[in-house]
């Protein structure tokens, strides 16, 4: 079945070299043959009711919702905030007069996220879960629910359930554009662009061995580490960071590039690694002065760029996507090496000390 290891070592690594497969699915999925998408008319109607979106999650989900907030806002032009279930169950903020709720949840039991659908419900408020668990409480309790089609993920450390919520927000983005009658939305041809992603994935898991190598000479020993981005990259730092520290215990910080400056490069030193994410032409001359900034106080500096920005040098230079669905590749050299550093330590990568898989209590 799906949730068997197979020939792998671990889960995590089966589950990251399952991406391309899940984003195919999705593509299968969500997409008829005439190229409309699959989803129900009355989640787009509630949807095209609402003045702004309210994406709540925890973990993993959370970080899968800050690059949902691009694709809303850049796409489909609708204001969308992301909020941490934890945080909005006790102190929620102002709501817009027409609000809808996104649930992201692979397990579709987080507690914290519940707690607040529950209150969502008793306001009598639409909303949306997307998980990959059909049938699961998150999943029972909202008005609606899109399905993640990415299989069992066993690994405590989410990969294919990220790069799967941020696929089915960028479909639901264009289901919801499209019916708005945004021209850019109709000409944004999604199910190519989710292919050539697969085919780009492919190429980043068929090239595993530079990531190792890196994760040989920078992760091993090393007590800290940091990575930096701008923009949506910024988004990508903050789950590639959390990656890294579930199952490598590097105590691991994502920065927004530019904010490094202001307090936390004190803590740069000596062999610190610094990982910088680049695919924004915009912003990417920027990063890299950061980039150049540490690496004058000695840290190790490895660059995921694509190819549009990528300089000689750079580790890891991404195959060419859309730029709003670049987090789907980004990631995924990040994925590979929080798995290596976690290998290399000695720790059982699939299993990290004290976490859970799904979190059902507050
Ligand atoms: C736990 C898991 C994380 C996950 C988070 C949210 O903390 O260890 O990997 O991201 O819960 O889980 P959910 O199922 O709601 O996405």
């Amino acid at each position: 079945s799906a949730a068997q290891k197979g020939a792998y070592p671990y889960y995590m690594l089966k589950e990251i070299d399952e991406q391309p497969g899940v984003m195919r699915t999705l593509v299968q999925e969500y997409f008829n043959e005439d190229g409309s998408i699959k989803i129900d008319a009355d989640l787009l109607n509630a949807l095209s009711q609402a003045d702004r979106l309210y994406v709540v999650a925890a973990g993993t989900s959370y970080h899968a919702g800050l690059v949902g907030k691009e694709l809303f806002e850049k796409l489909a032009k609708i204001p969308t905030e992301v909020h941490v279930a934890s945080e909005f169950a006790y102190n929620p903020p102002l709501l817009s007069e027409k609000p809808f709720f996104i649930f992201l949840t692979q397990s579709g039991e987080t507690a914290d996220s519940r707690q607040v659908l529950t209150q969502v419900n008793a306001q009598g408020y639409p909303s949306l879960t997307i998980t990959n668990v059909k049938a699961s409480t998150l999943d029972r309790e909202a008005t609606y629910t899109l399905l993640l089609h990415a299989g069992p993920e066993i690994a405590v450390a989410s990969t294919k359930a990220y790069t799967a919520q941020i696929a089915v927000l960028a479909i639901l983005v264009k289901a919801y554009g499209e019916a708005k009658g945004l021209q850019a939305v109709k000409e944004f041809d999604l199910a190519a662009e989710l292919t050539k992603v697969a085919n780009g994935m492919q190429e980043l898991v068929d090239e595993k061995g530079t990531v190792e190598k890196v994760a040989k000479e920078m992760l091993e020993t090393t007590r800290n580490a940091f990575y930096l981005g701008r923009g949506i990259d910024y988004a990508v730092a903050q789950e590639a960071a959390l990656k890294l520290k579930e199952v490598s215990y590097i105590q691991t910080e994502g920065f927004a590039s530019g904010e490094l400056k202001h307090g936390t490069i004190a803590l740069i030193e000596e062999g610190t690694p610094v990982i910088a994410v680049i695919t924004n032409p915009k912003t990417a001359t920027h990063t890299r002065s950061n980039t150049q900034e540490v690496l004058a106080r000695g840290a190790n500096v490895m660059i995921i760029s694509s190819r549009g920005v990528a300089q000689e040098g750079d580790q890891v230079v991404l195959p060419d996507v859309n730029p709003l669905l670049s987090p789907l590749l980004s990631i995924v050299p990040t994925q590979l090496l929080a798995y290596y550093a976690s290998l290399q330590r000695g720790y059982d990568v699939d299993k990290p000390r004290n976490l859970a898989k799904s979190v059902t209590v507050e």
